[in-house]
Formats: C-alpha cells, structure tokens, sequence
C-alpha cells in the first residue's frame, strides 16, 4: 500500500473560480497564468479545466511546449519574453506571444527570421522595479518594435507591486497611463488581487494565477468565502498512529511541544518532504475527519502530529486535510495555513512533492 498521503485535484472548482474571476472582470479578456506547473498542481491535469480561458501565460518554454502537446490550441504568452535568441525560433513554431521587457531581446528580435510575426507585451516598469522599460525609455523601445518587420502587433503591460493592500495600484496606474497614451495596443495590467480589487486596472486582459487555483490573493484582509473562491487542491493524509501523553511528555524533535494535561495525538503520514511546511509551529489548523484542530510540536521529514483529544472517535486510518476540502466538505483555506507558517498559498502549493500522489476527481 502507498503511503496515505494524496493531493486531490477538483477541476469543477478550477471552472468555477474561472468564472468568477470573469464575472469580475465581465469586459476583459482572461489570460490564466500556468507557470510553475500551474502553481504546483500540473499542467497536464488542470488545462481542461481552464479550457474557457481565452490565453494561458506561463514561463518555460517547455511549459509552452507541453501545453500544446496537451492539445491547447489558444494563444500562450510568455510572461517573461525569451531568455536567448533562439528561444525566437520556438516561439514562431509554438505561435508565442512573448512579453518584451529588455533591449536585448528586442534586438534578438530585429534579427530574427520569421514568416510569421510576432504578438509582443511591451512591458512598462511602473514602479515595481523587476522587469520593464521605465518610462522615460518606453516610448522609444515602443518606437523601435513598431519599425521591426517581425512583430505585428504591440500591446502593453505592466505588473503591480502591491495590488493586494496599501498603497494599492493608482500610483502605478497612472504612471502606465501616461507611458502608453495615444499609443495604439491592447493594455493588461491586473493579477488576482488587482482583478479582484481594482476593477479600474482591468483594462483588455487580466492575467490572474492564484486565484484560479482558490486561494485568496489578499488573505487575511479577505478569504476564499468572501471572494466566493472554492479550493482546487486538497492535501490529505491518515493518521498512521495513535499515541497517548501524559501531562509533560514532549512531541518530536526538539521536544517543543509538551503535554498541558493527558492527551490523545494522531501522527500523520504528512512531513516537509511531502511539501508541508518544516515552519508551521505548533497551532497550524488541520482537519481531522473534517473537524478542525491542530498540529503538535515541529513536522518532521515524513510525519507531524495533530492533536486528537477532542476527537474520540478519530485513531488510525482517519484523514486529516492538511489544506483544501475534507470529504465531509469541510474547507481549509490553504492561506490559514500558509500564514500560520509565515508564508503564502502561493508557496505551499508550488511546493507540492513530487512524491505525493495526485488524483483528479
Ligand atoms: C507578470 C505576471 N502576471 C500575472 C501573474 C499572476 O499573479 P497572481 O498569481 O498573483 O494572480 C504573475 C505572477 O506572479 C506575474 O508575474
């Protein structure tokens, strides 16, 4: 028997974050970012379930090229352009668009042979100071596509750097409105949390990720309820064993938890080597058979340990949900979790192991 640890995939969920995401942003076209392997959970298994999309953005040109293996006939945008100039000949075989945010790939360009040309993003640094022209140079390196036999249409881009809170987007909004006015093209500026919360930035495409794979891009000022976003990913395990503590006796490593008073524990067929955090401390949220509790003392390679006490009935064999949805339905939004280990949905479930295995239902 493997060991009872699965993530579970729920494409239903997927097509339905998909279309409150468009119902949020009813007059803009929808790019659903992929790369990472689609956050963790896999191409191959989630690009049905974004089928309504109208482009999936992604990174790796292999990414790219096993999309359209999988038979996604759409456009495909790479978010970051090429990474050298031969990366130009994939991107006319696979018909990439390709962001443009760098001289250098803008004269790879001009030298590039190509019956078809290009659709490029000409990316604007607003503010966030990763990729981008910054303003003063954007016009020209604009200048400079338009005169390329290669590229047949220029839209423009830019990406926010705190769309999720304070100070929000108008600074960095009104840097890219003034860069790219008169200029003719198609604008794309909002993830997930600008889609969601600044409808004045959605302009022709939104580019949302996180929240198509249910987690919340602004927790904890809102959570997966009040965006109406269900959870695509369901990390469960069993409890393979059961121990009963005394008051003062210490659970794993480093003995940092111990025992208030006599109590029941589960331990989990579930450690850092499967893509749990090693840093959740003591009090990160679980599901047990879909009640919630907690997890005990640190998690180790291939186990943690919950607390059962409250629990009875639960011993071994019984699931606990570490992030998603219990089979009782109940739900565990991967954010609380995220931010009881001090980080984010976005890192817990890129990091899903290899080894775990997965199930679409
Ligand atoms: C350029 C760009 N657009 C869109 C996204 C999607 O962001 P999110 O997952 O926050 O929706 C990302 C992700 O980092 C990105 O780099």
């Amino acid at each position: 028997m493997p060991r009872p640890i699965t993530a579970l995939l729920d494409p239903q969920a997927l097509r339905h974050n998909l279309s409150v995401l468009r119902q949020r942003a009813p007059h803009a076209k929808l790019c659903a970012v992929v790369k990472a392997n689609a956050y963790g959970h896999g191409i191959e298994r989630v690009w049905e379930g974004l089928r309504g999309a109208d482009a999936l953005a992604l990174l790796d040109l292999n990414e790219a090229e096993r999309v359209r293996a999988s038979g996604w006939r759409g456009p495909i945008w790479l978010l970051e352009g090429v990474f050298e100039p031969r990366d130009l000949e994939t991107c006319s075989r696979l018909g990439l668009w390709h962001t443009v945010h760098c001289d250098e790939q803008i004269d790879a360009l001009s030298r590039h042979k190509t019956q078809e040309p290009h659709r490029v993003f000409l990316k604007l640094n607003s503010g966030m100071n990763r990729l981008g022209f910054g303003a003063n140079r954007y016009r020209s390196a604009w200048a400079r596509l338009q005169a390329l036999t290669q590229v047949d249409e220029i839209s423009h881009m830019t990406h926010f750097s705190d769309a999720d809170g304070e100070p929000g987007v108008a600074a960095q909004l009104e840097v890219f409105e003034q860069a790219t006015r008169d200029l003719a093209g198609e604008r794309s500026l909002a993830n997930s949390a600008a889609l969601l919360r600044h409808p004045e930035a959605h302009g022709d495409w939104v580019r949302p990720g996180i929240a198509l794979y249910g987690s919340s891009p602004d927790h904890p000022s809102h959570g997966l309820d009040h965006w109406g976003l269900q959870p695509v990913m369901s990390l469960r395990a069993q409890v393979i064993a059961v121990q009963s503590l005394q008051a003062g006796d210490t659970v794993g490593y480093g003995s940092t938890f111990v025992a208030p008073q006599a109590m029941r524990i589960g331990i989990l067929a579930c450690g850092y080597a499967d893509g749990y955090p090693r840093h959740a401390p003591t009090g990160t949220p679980v599901l047990v058979e879909g009640q919630r509790s907690r997890t005990l003392g640190r998690v180790s390679m291939d186990m943690l340990a919950v607390d059962l006490s409250a629990y009875p009935s639960a011993g071994v064999g019984s699931e606990v949900t570490l992030w998603g949805r219990a089979s009782t339905g109940a739900v565990l939004a991967v954010d609380e979790v995220a931010a009881a280990a001090g980080t984010l949905g976005y890192e817990l479930l890129c990091a899903l192991s290899p080894r775990v295995p997965v199930q679409v239902i």
